[in-house]
């Protein structure tokens, strides 16, 4: 079985001591909510500036919260100003990198084919990408978000193994709720989650496909969390303003 998982995804939010402080107060919420981390993993997508801070904490207290960078840069090192390479995240124990947020592609050269080159370089340096796709309001509109959300996965893991499908996380964000208030319904997340689970069936085995996690992000609030995470293809969400207040973030936690 799958096991659900919760990712903040922090965005340009919270200096190096805010994420301090944010780590600390959500270990005591989650130890009083008697968190077990096999049944269901959290992690923190903080800003780079503030990984070593968040690693310091976790390793001292061997804390049940992982955490992993929100971008990274296609190349392995060398005269890339301003990038930071897979190989420096994963020294920083990061477990997981977001890849092709709709907010990067907007404002970032970020194409199919540097999205497949990110996927690639998360995978070769041990950690697992969370692959962001969805459509935006006007293909909604036009009846063809399904088709839209799975032609970007398959854009992206057309050329990857079967074995790298394990590693895999898709998180289904469509544009019009991210940031917006206007969550899907359970049953828009479901429908895009299976679509997206039979695609990746189909193209790389059922074994794979019941491998891939599916995340739904986009307005998640505790309010309509918990409906959400009753889907079957539904395994846990990508969390985004919702995960810079700690209590409700922790509340998230708590129903998945
Ligand atoms: P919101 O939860 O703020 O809508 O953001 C979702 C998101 O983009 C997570 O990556």
């Amino acid at each position: 079985a799958r096991i659900p998982l919760v990712a903040g995804n922090w965005k340009m939010n919270f200096d190096h001591l805010e994420a301090t402080y944010f780590v600390q107060k959500l270990a005591w919420l989650l130890r009083d909510a008697h968190f077990d981390r096999r049944r269901c993993q959290v992690a923190l997508m903080p800003a780079f500036t503030a990984l070593r801070s968040v690693q310091v904490l976790v390793e001292a207290d061997n804390l049940p919260i992982e955490y992993g960078a929100q971008a990274v840069s296609v190349t392995a090192q060398g005269a890339f100003t301003g990038d930071v390479s897979a190989d420096m995240l994963a020294q920083l124990g990061c477990s997981y990198v977001i890849v092709g947020h709709s907010e990067r592609r907007k404002y970032h050269p970020e194409d199919d084919a540097n999205i497949v080159d990110q996927v690639r370089a998360v995978l070769a340096a041990g950690m697992k990408p969370i692959l962001c796709v969805g459509e935006s309001y006007e293909e909604r509109r036009q009846g063809i978000q399904l088709d839209f959300a799975v032609g970007q996965v398959n854009d992206v893991t057309r050329d990857l193994a079967k074995e790298d499908m394990e590693n895999l996380i898709v998180a289904y964000e469509p544009v019009w709720a991210i940031g917006t208030g206007m969550v899907a319904t359970p049953d828009t997340a479901q429908q895009a989650a299976r679509a997206i689970r039979d695609h990746i069936s189909s193209k790389f085995g059922e074994p794979a496909g019941q491998a891939v996690r599916i995340l739904y992000g986009g307005s998640v609030t505790s309010k309509n969390a918990s409906q959400m995470i009753t889907q079957p293809d539904v395994d846990g969400f990508l969390v985004g303003g919702a995960s810079l207040d700690v209590e409700e973030f922790s509340r998230i936690v708590r129903l998945a």
